[in-house]
């Protein structure tokens, strides 16, 4: 009775420890930056996500405010002047990613707080 008991207190914390080692893995803001510039998102967004004067209409895209869902949705089936990024080539991890890097870019200043615009 004793060693049962103690059999399944092992499993269930082996089981506990199991789960907390494998949930999704975690987006990598750092991985993030790569696939932006991996998969061109640059040429038109800047390499911050800061928009681009070159490309017309290169939207910023640092600190989107897009939630990830909507966000997942406009880079998957834009079929406006952005092409469309189907998962063959961009995989849902690196997507994630992205977003976790364009989230994770400084926010700009608010000029009431720059002293020279005083
Ligand atoms: C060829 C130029 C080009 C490339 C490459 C490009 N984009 Fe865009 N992107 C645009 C343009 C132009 C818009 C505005 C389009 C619109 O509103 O229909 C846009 C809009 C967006 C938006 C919506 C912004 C908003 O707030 O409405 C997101 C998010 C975005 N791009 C992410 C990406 C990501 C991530 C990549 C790389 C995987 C990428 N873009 C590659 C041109 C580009």
């Amino acid at each position: 009775m004793k060693v049962s008991l103690s059999v399944a207190i092992a499993l269930a914390v082996c089981a506990f420890g199991s789960a907390a080692q494998t949930p999704a893995q975690a987006a990598s803001p750092e991985n993030g930056r790569k696939a932006f510039v991996t998969h061109g998102c640059w040429q038109c967004h800047g390499f911050e996500g800061q928009g681009s004067a070159v490309t017309s209409n290169g939207k910023v895209v640092a600190n989107t405010e897009l939630p990830l869902e909507s966000f997942d949705a406009f880079v998957r089936s834009t079929n406006g002047a952005m092409p469309p990024f189907r998962e063959t080539i961009l995989s849902s991890g690196d997507l994630a990613d992205i977003y976790a890097f364009l989230q994770s870019v400084p926010k700009p200043k608010d000029p009431k707080d720059i002293q020279l615009l005083k």
